[in-house]
């Protein structure tokens, strides 16, 4: 059985067999996703799982604590899905760092059709309640993996 990953913001999805760590699939398939050690070990892969639900496989506490699993983080190299997924990237990545949203001062957007602006418009103001980024927004001939959109963000301290 396979299950569809959703990746956010981008909206990027992949296909994960239910027994296959999410993380090995999306290199698999092309997927950009972060990562370090790929063993559960360095906490670089960690992602918000926003709807579905994982099976974890072995990994070290200081990668995914136990607090940090119960409020739904999720270790995507180590990570088997039980349903389709929809797991959140930036928001982690920022995390891992220190920092949050508040931290992001500039993106850029890149659509494969700036018709889509509305749509990504309305995902786009859910991640900025308040005090929205300096943004950019561009419409490009071809995206990696053909994806729809793509969102590079810069974040200070
Ligand atoms: S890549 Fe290191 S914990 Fe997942």
């Amino acid at each position: 059985m396979t299950f569809n990953v959703t990746v956010l913001p981008s909206g990027v999805t992949f296909e994960v067999d239910r027994d296959e760590p999410v993380l090995a699939a999306a290199i698999e398939q092309g997927i950009g996703l972060p990562y370090g050690c790929k063993d559960g070990a360095c906490g670089s892969c960690k992602c918000r799982l926003v709807e579905g639900r994982v099976i974890h496989g072995a990994h070290q506490a200081k990668a995914l604590s136990a607090e940090e699993e119960a409020a739904g983080m999720v270790l995507t190299c180590v990570a088997a899905p039980q349903t389709a997924l929809v797991l959140d990237n930036l928001k982690a990545v920022l995390a891992s760092n220190g920092m949050t949203m508040d931290n992001i001062v500039s993106t850029s957007v890149f659509l494969k059709d700036l018709n889509d602006f509305a749509k990504m418009n309305t995902v786009y103001a859910t991640y900025f309640k308040v005090a929205p980024p300096a943004r950019a927004t561009v419409e490009v001939a071809r995206l990696p993996r053909d994806v729809k959109v793509e969102i590079s963000a810069i974040a200070v301290r």
